[in-house]
């Protein structure tokens, strides 16, 4: 699979009832004070996009759902929003692109947010509601999807959410961040019985997007150190997928109390097919002397515009530690904010060399998107970071390839015409 990926809210535009819409109108929480109102406007030009797709030689592109669109109210069920996916769904074949879905990358619709959000107590049925409802009619009929995603990084918002308190619903409370997680466990099982009670096709795969880096201790000499960084591999990268792999729910964060629980798995089976992985580099862990004891830095490697540390070679690392789950890996996100342009052709090949050695060590690889086609709302760095292959004027919305976007369409022929 060779590709591109996006989200719902940082592409289409016109997302009235979303948290994360409500965020960015409260002053101070987008650096560069932009929003999400049109964004790219994908809503209305997917068209154009999967045609760039389609130029680049891609043949998959993963989107996600918007649930807030899908349930703007409480058991309110918008058809005419799942009308309109589904036929961004059969524009995407159209245009020979396997479409990879995500159920929730982020945004929570705001009734739900009001009522608890991720810390909801019905938050995993309702989850698995809006999941069952969707993958229904999108796994079927005209759309077919077979590649879907319950969760976008779970770690990660629950991170900024709940402990850094940069992301909705700006908390920064170790109990709730715990909750959150052990909520978010919980929905992914529930949503994956219900769809497999459904009865769906065969072929159907269900997974997550998991942001894995490459936690590295500040002084390999220092044992607090190491045990730092092993804490967080532990907590940030393979908790939850040893969870809802095993139904071993068990949270401890500092501050926080420990939790554990045993969670039936549906049909006693581990609920993810393949896993996704987003890479965006390593990350230098070590201790403090200030709760909460933990320090994480960038590396001292060359920066994106993001101030974020370019690194390959880690990407080797992270896919050999993921694959111990034994499931085929879908890189599910990989790219950089470069509005020059400067460093994405390196950054590709460099990442693809690596895919390369991870393979070499036995990893299955189902293939590559990358992060993202065009560029996109950047969440709490609003529309200022350029993540994109294309270019895309705000102000008339164009869309232009920047010269990376010719390198990356020539390795996919070039690795596409090998396989
Ligand atoms: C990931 C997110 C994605 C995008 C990239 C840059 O953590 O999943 O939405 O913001 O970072």
């Amino acid at each position: 699979m060779w590709g591109v990926g996006h989200s719902s809210f940082q592409v289409e535009g016109n997302l009235k009832d979303s948290d994360w819409r409500a965020w960015t109108h409260s002053p101070g929480k987008i650096v560069d004070a932009t929003d999400a109102e049109v964004a790219t406007d994908f809503w209305n030009r997917f068209d154009e996009d999967f045609e760039l797709a389609s130029q680049l030689g891609a043949n998959t592109f993963r989107i996600s759902i918007a649930w807030e669109r899908i349930e703007p109210a409480r058991g309110h069920w918008d058809k005419e929003a799942l009308d309109h996916y589904e036929k961004i769904i059969e524009a995407c074949r159209a245009k020979g692109l396997e479409p990879v879905v995500t159920l929730h990358h982020f945004a929570l619709p705001l009734w739900l947010a009001n009522a608890g959000g991720l810390c909801a107590e019905d938050f995993a049925k309702e989850f698995a509601d809006y999941a069952a409802y969707v993958v229904e009619r999108l796994a079927r009929g005209k759309a077919l999807v077979k590649w879907w995603m319950t969760f976008n990084e779970p770690l990660v918002m629950v991170n900024m959410g709940y402990l850094t308190g940069e992301w909705p619903p700006g908390e920064r409370d170790p109990a709730l961040a715990m909750l959150a997680s052990r909520n978010l466990v919980r929905a992914h099982i529930e949503a994956v019985r219900r769809l497999r009670a459904l009865k769906l096709r065969e072929e159907i795969r269900i997974s997550i997007a998991q942001h894995w880096r490459d936690f590295q201790p500040k002084r390999s000499w220092n044992p607090l150190d190491r045990a730092a960084a092993f804490y967080l591999h532990e907590v940030f990268n393979r908790n939850f997928v040893r969870a809802v792999m095993t139904g071993r729910n068990i949270w401890w964060m500092p501050g926080g109390k420990l939790h554990a629980e045993v969670l039936e798995l549906p049909e006693g089976l581990p609920t993810l097919d393949y896993l996704g992985i987003n890479y965006y580099g390593r990350m230098i862990a070590g201790v403090t002397t200030q709760a909460p004891f933990l320090s994480v830095e960038e590396g001292s490697g060359e920066k994106t515009d993001l101030g974020w540390e370019m690194c390959p070679s880690s990407l080797r690392v992270v896919l050999k530690d993921a694959a111990s789950y034994g499931l085929p890996i879908l890189i599910s996100e990989n790219g950089l904010a470069d509005a020059k342009d400067q460093y994405r052709e390196r950054f590709i090949e460099t990442h693809l060399e690596s895919l390369r050695e991870a393979m070499g060590d036995g990893v299955t690889l189902l293939g590559y998107l990358h992060w993202s086609l065009t560029d996109n709302f950047e969440w709490a760095f609003g529309l200022k970071p350029r993540f994109g292959l294309v270019e895309v004027d705000y102000e008339t919305m164009t869309r232009k390839p920047r010269p990376s976007f010719a390198f990356y369409r020539d390795l996919i022929q070039k690795f596409r015409s090998e396989s």
